[in-house]
């Protein structure tokens, strides 16, 4: 009899761990859906986007992205975002690029967010869909 409660205790406690791991596994492949490079499929709302970028984007890469004299470049042949993908513009889009990079060619700071703070990623990955738009 105690015999048989001991293995129902471990074939419980055995399922309880199994469901534990289970679950800890799927939400990491969730998080970890990224485009692969060069296939530059967006998940980003490309209207969103547009709205967005004419917010904060426009005033340094123009309204149509195609840049601004002596402020941002043109991000409609921007080969450093073709090149990237989503994940990586998107991590180049929260630390920006200041002027004492040694990558920047301008010598003008591209600021974080494009000095935006209320841009989360959710509104950064609107705003790639755009700039993947734009490249077309
Ligand atoms: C205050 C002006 C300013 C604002 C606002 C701004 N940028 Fe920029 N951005 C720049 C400058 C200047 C550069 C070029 C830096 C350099 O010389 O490398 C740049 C570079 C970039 C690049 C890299 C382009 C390349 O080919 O190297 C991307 C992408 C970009 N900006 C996207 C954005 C987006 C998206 C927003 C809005 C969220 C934004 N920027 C807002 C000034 C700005």
């Amino acid at each position: 009899m105690k015999k048989r409660l001991v293995l129902f205790v471990f074939v419980l406690l055995a399922t309880w761990t199994l469901a534990g791991c289970g679950g800890g596994g799927s939400s990491n492949a969730e998080t970890a859906a990224v485009a692969p490079r060069g296939q530059n499929v967006s998940s980003g709302n490309v209207e969103e986007g547009k709205t967005l970028f004419a917010g904060t984007c426009s005033a340094c890469h123009g309204p149509d992205g195609k840049g601004v004299t002596g402020l941002g470049k043109d991000l409609t042949t921007s080969i450093f975002v073709m090149e990237r993908t989503d994940a990586e513009v998107l991590a180049f889009l929260k630390t920006g690029r200041p002027a004492s990079d040694p990558l920047n060619t301008t010598g003008v700071d591209m600021p974080p967010k494009g000095g935006n703070p209320a841009l989360d990623d959710t509104k950064l990955m609107d705003i790639i869909a755009y700039l993947r738009e734009l490249e077309k």
